[in-house]
């Protein structure tokens, strides 16, 4: 890989020992997948945050890097942590837990990362432009920049992410290139299908995970997607669903994401797929792993947008909940939430919104939680192996209604 001059001496250790280890991790894997050189990136944005998923090994690491006083260069986010960090005595974790997971969150301070922990940064202040370049690391955040704004990421891990927010460039491959943007599925939805959708903001789930599992690490373009007129909300739940049902990093939908609107996108050969109701009602099945009450409703999964707690706030005016409920989102949208009143009104009824966290990076099964509903097709992919807990997927109205 072509370094210049000032990379070259990054690399020999010249500015110090951290950022020789960020450098040669970005030319190790630049190397791996054949860049020709680094770029610059306008932003980062970090996983590997929560204490339950990253360990002592990981929260030593942090601190390893965090003592030399390395800072980032480019504005840069966190991901969800393991726990809300004002209330999480309120929701049970303990303090063993809780004081490792602030030593995280003290290291990545000290490094000049913004510690808003969420996973929809682009709700709250890490916008990128169309076709800017960027390296990020939360799956269905790099989804959502790549695809619904036109940004330029790879699917970054934790360390990667972190090594390019403090070198401020990533290696050119993959997604950051012209020719690995275009689609190779176009994905039609059948006309009785769009006719017939008896479901709500949980079809997107539905279909994303379906979708992924067919067209894995590929790019897909859905042909008539818009004909159903999907929210942000929505598209973040598609996106998040494939990326974790087959590990999609970007997808395209005419007059619905920008990229198509301005440059042919679609491969020369692609393979056409069809979904019928049938398909959906398969994604359904699979995805709920019980017919039992649950023990705790889970939505936010990615992050609420403000829009998502106000029609959850409606809901529940007036009424009690008889099981635990958990609204997650950023700590920026939760303070608009409370100017709102719609987290008196969650709270009245029973709920909680709960910041910086997520029924999936915080140790739930540990809470005694064992059936989640929600209405989330990434939060269902993941919550059996990450929390060992069963799983009702459905519409919050299905869900909250029941
Ligand atoms: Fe976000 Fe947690 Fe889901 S990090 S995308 S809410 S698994």
């Amino acid at each position: 890989m072509y370094l210049t001059k000032e990379e070259e001496k990054i690399l020999d250790g010249e500015y110090g020992e951290i950022l020789r280890k960020c450098m040669n991790l970005l030319v190790s894997l630049g190397d791996i997948y054949g860049a020709e050189r680094l770029i610059p990136i306008k932003s980062a944005q970090i996983s590997g945050v929560s204490y339950k998923t990253i360990g002592d090994i990981g929260l030593e690491f942090l601190e390893d890097f965090s003592k030399e006083n390395v800072k980032v260069k480019v504005h840069s986010t966190l991901n969800p942590s393991g726990m809300d960090l004002d209330i999480w005595r309120e929701l049970g974790i303990s303090e063993e837990f809780a004081k490792k997971q602030l030593r995280i969150i003290e290291a990545f301070k000290k490094m000049g990362v913004e510690i808003g922990c969420t996973c929809t940064p682009y709700l709250t202040g890490n916008l990128p432009k169309f076709g800017e370049h960027i390296s990020w690391a939360e799956s269905s955040a790099v989804c959502f920049a790549n695809s619904v704004i036109g940004a330029r990421t790879n699917r970054e891990g934790g360390p990667s992410a972190l090594a390019s927010a403090i070198i401020g460039k990533t290696p050119y491959y993959g997604y950051h290139l012209d020719e690995n943007r275009k689609a190779n599925y176009v994905i039609e939805l059948d006309s009785q299908l769009i006719k017939n959708i008896d479901k709500e903001e949980s079809f997107y789930g539905a279909l994303g995970y379906l979708v992924g599992k067919i067209v894995k690490n590929g790019v897909p373009y859905f042909e008539n997607l818009y004909k159903l007129n999907p929210n942000n909300d929505d598209l973040k739940s598609l996106g998040a669903a494939m990326a974790a049902s087959g590990g999609v990093a970007l997808y395209h939908a005419k007059n619905l994401t920008v990229e198509c609107k301005v440059k042919n996108v679609i491969n020369d050969k692609v393979e056409k797929i069809t979904i019928g109701i049938d398909d959906i009602k398969e994604s359904y099945e699979k995805l709920n792993t019980i017919n039992e009450e649950p023990d705790l409703i889970c939505i936010g999964c990615p992050h609420c947008s403000l829009m998502e707690i106000k029609k959850i706030a409606e809901m529940l005016k007036d009424k009690k909940l008889k099981t635990d409920l958990w609204v997650c989102c950023s700590l920026h949208i939760k303070s608009i939430a409370d100017r709102m009143g719609y987290t008196k009104i969650i709270k009245k009824s029973g709920g909680k919104i709960i910041k910086d966290t997520c029924m999936v990076v915080s140790p739930i099964e540990d809470l005694g939680y064992k059936v989640v509903a929600t209405n989330s097709g990434k939060a269902s992919v993941y919550l059996p192996s990450f929390c060992k807990s069963e799983v009702i997927f459905d519409d919050l109205k299905n869900i909250i209604g029941k």
